[in-house]
């Protein structure tokens, strides 16, 4: 693989969106780093990479601790230099009936999705030097729920909402800077965690996987979920040089199901 000479941070990249994210942005060129909480995960992941010939490295790191964020970042710049392209990817679902949700699911679903993204951002910006180089990509991703409520996710939704008004802030403030900050919005992505999903909702409405498979699918235009590497394709396209008048926006891959 040919070295394109630049350094990305995938969070959460052992399985789904981020794993497809990390192999798209080495096939392009970047030495990746990357971190989730599993450590067989990570280690299993890295060598896999490793084998496809990627210029691969990574660490185990919780998105929700400050002190893990700090370490990881350490370890990425110290393994390939400074940081040119982070995706904050790691995530978790979270819902129920509003009423009933506890403190600590709140709280969590809040600190994974929307509060990691602006510590690990602030920790690439600082420790990582990403903000004393002339070129950046900070490539978020959000969701569909970041811009529409969704039944029975209220935490998820709003914290995805929340990583959307994060991304405008910081595109705008950064745009002079020659660094761009967008959000990539999945629609229904099949992953592991949208098995966790369906799963969710087929207790919640004391029904089928299957059943609920087959309402999502009525619901999305194109009729199927998309795929990791389909939303993979957007975040590479973002941390190319082309898409460098992009900035502070948030792009559906959703196969239609977000109309706005
Ligand atoms: N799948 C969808 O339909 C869909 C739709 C819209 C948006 N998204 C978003 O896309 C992102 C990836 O989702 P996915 O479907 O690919 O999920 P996934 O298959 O469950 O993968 C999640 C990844 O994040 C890691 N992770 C989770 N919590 C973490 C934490 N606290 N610190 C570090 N790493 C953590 C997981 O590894 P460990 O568990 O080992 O840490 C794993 O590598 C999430 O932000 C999600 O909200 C997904």
């Amino acid at each position: 693989m040919t070295d394109n000479g630049r350094v990305a941070l995938v969070t959460g990249a052992t399985s789904g969106i981020g794993l497809a994210s990390a192999r798209l942005l080495a096939g392009q060129g970047h030495r990746v780093f990357l971190c989730a909480r599993d450590a067989t995960a990570v280690a299993d992941t890295v060598k896999s990479l490793q084998n496809e010939g990627f210029d691969v490295d990574g660490t185990t790191g919780d998105v929700r601790f400050k002190e893990q964020v700090a370490e990881v970042v350490r370890a990425a710049v110290a393994r390939f230099g400074p940081i040119d392209v982070l995706v904050n990817n790691a995530g978790r679902s979270g819902g129920g009936v509003t009423a009933d949700i506890a403190d600590e699911l709140w709280d969590d679903v809040i600190a994974t999705n929307l509060t990691s993204v602006f510590v690990v951002t602030r920790e690439v910006l600082t420790s990582g030097g990403m903000r004393h180089k002339k070129r950046g990509r900070i490539i978020n991703i959000a969701s569909t729920a970041g811009k529409q409520g969704v039944v029975l996710g209220a935490p998820y939704s709003a914290s995805k909402h929340g990583v959307v008004g994060f991304t405008k802030a910081l595109g705008n403030e950064l745009a002079p800077t020659g660094i761009t900050v967008n959000a990539v919005c999945p629609g229904y992505v099949e992953t592991p965690m949208a098995q966790r999903v369906r799963a969710g909702y087929a207790a919640a409405y004391d029904t089928t996987e299957d059943a609920i498979l087959e309402k999502f699918q009525a619901k999305i235009p194109l009729g199927r979920y998309s795929t990791p590497e389909e939303v993979a394709g957007l975040v590479g396209y973002l941390a190319s040089d082309t898409a460098a008048s992009i900035t502070g926006q948030a792009l559906n891959v959703c196969g239609g199901l977000g109309n706005f």
